[in-house]
């Protein structure tokens, strides 16, 4: 139930360059463990493997049980850190083809676009089934959430009565701000605290993603195990012990020798959407001031065929961070054909783990020789243990490699820009003059 870095980038990065980051680390070890640094007031996320209230955690079991008996889809509503954990968590740990699986509950989700299409037919498919809902904002006020809700609050209310309705609906929120928490106490909704020191895309841990995957059966109790055991073996600053550490100070040391990208590899396709949460824990944290690596994602060996010829000879601008899974749920042995038609009884009796393995070694090599630094991690399975530790450990190593970076890894000023020039643009009151300023300089 680890995580281990098992390739350090040589022999692009050699040992001493790593141990000369060894001040650098301790200092931002120090600025996270100090709770000292800039953005010191978002590390709530370093105790939620150890200091969640039992009484939380066990009235989020019992809420998730009595959707389970009344609900066979539960849709969650969130965007960015609200939802990708859950969704992140559910693609690894579910059926491998996602579409030929029949749970007794389906997750599907709702708010992370604003597409009319993806919400028309989504509304028009529930009647199918028997519905509960997680509307999950810690502003309570992101557009995107917000309007798929007015939308499926509405077909609720509709469809089942509001009384009814009331017991289908839980609101993730913060505890006592924004417009989500006033309509979940309005209407009597089920709620679950996002705690005031824990950012979006820090927020894995606590009910943001906990409750939906309690709903969806997820041992919620062994994903916080997994990140536990991170916690306590990724305490040390030293980098020759902490691996966490030692990623961040990779990425810091390869981004200074003109690796702006960085591409997280894996070779399960259950790790796709654990790609898509770690593009945005580390591209929301260090994306700012004009400084960051640009965090990308290749899902070998389908993109072998596609985007790997790049990766092997377009300009050397990336490193790969690459996951390999040491024991995958399933081993499949390769049979042997009589007539050798397909030409493939060179591998009969071997298993395709082996196959996949060697995907990847080979890879490795041949991206050595086309110049492109590779970190490996080991990721023991595919369970919520591992899973929980490695949240945890591409957490802890996004806070440090943050600091190491100069930026503040918990804001998302950046993020603000687009919502200012659409409610203008929308004219939501209050943007009167950035509506005027944003269609005068359109008109020069
Ligand atoms: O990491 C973050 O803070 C963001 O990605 C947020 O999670 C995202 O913008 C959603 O915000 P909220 O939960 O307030 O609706």
């Amino acid at each position: 139930m680890r995580l281990r870095l098992s390739h350090r980038a040589q022999p692009f990065v050699s040992e001493r360059e790593l141990m000369n980051m060894q001040p650098f680390i301790d200092a931002a070890h120090q600025l996270v463990t100090q709770r000292s640094g800039v953005g010191r007031d978002f590390l709530g996320w370093i105790d939620l493997p150890d200091q969640q209230s039992t009484e939380m955690i066990a009235a989020m079991k019992k809420k998730a049980s009595e959707i389970a008996q009344k609900a066979n889809v539960l849709v969650v509503i969130g965007i960015g850190g609200s939802y990708l954990g859950t969704r992140a968590a559910l693609h690894l740990l579910g059926h491998a083809v996602p579409e030929l699986a029949a749970p007794s509950l389906r997750v599907v989700y709702a708010g992370h676009n604003m597409s009319a299409t993806y919400l028309s037919e989504l509304l028009a498919d529930l009647d199918r089934y028997d519905v509960a809902v997680n509307v999950i904002s810690k502003s309570g006020t992101t557009t995107e959430p917000a309007l798929a809700f007015r939308f499926l609050q509405a077909y609720m209310e509709k469809r089942y009565g509001k009384e009814d309705a009331a017991t289908r609906i839980v609101a993730t929120t913060d505890r006592a701000n924004g417009a989500l928490v006033a309509m979940a106490r309005a209407s009597a909704y089920a709620t679950f605290v996002i705690p005031d020191d824990v950012g979006g895309r820090y927020s894995v841990l606590t009910p943001v993603g906990l409750f939906p995957l309690a709903v969806a059966g997820v041992d919620i109790d062994a994903l916080l195990a997994g990140a536990r055991r991170a916690k306590q073996e990724l305490s040390e600053s030293d980098v020759s012990k902490n691996d966490a550490y030692a990623y961040a100070a990779l990425r810091n040391i390869l981004l200074r020798k003109g690796c702006a990208i960085e591409a997280f590899v894996s070779y399960e396709p259950g790790i796709h959407y654990i790609a898509e949460w770690w593009k945005q824990l580390f591209g929301e944290s260090e994306g700012k001031d004009g400084r960051g690596l640009f965090p990308t994602s290749l899902d070998f060996s389908t993109d072998l065929h596609s985007m790997g010829q790049y990766v092997q000879e377009g300009a050397r601008i990336l490193f790969e961070s690459v996951v390999r899974v040491k024991s995958p749920r399933h081993a499949l042995t390769i049979p042997e054909l009589a007539s050798d038609a397909d030409g493939l009884n060179y591998l009969a009796g071997q298993s395709v783990q082996h196959v996949n393995d060697t995907a990847l070694r080979a890879t490795m090599l041949a991206h050595e020789d086309g110049r492109v630094p590779q970190v490996l991690f080991e990721m023991d399975d595919m369970s919520e243990q591992s899973l929980g530790y490695l949240f945890y450990f591409f957490e802890l190593s996004c806070a440090i490699s943050g600091y190491l970076l100069g930026v503040n890894p918990f804001d998302q000023p950046g993020v603000e820009a687009y919502k200012k020039n659409m409610f203008a643009l929308l004219g939501k009151p209050g943007f009167e003059a950035e509506r005027a300023r944003l269609l005068s300089a359109r008109e020069e």
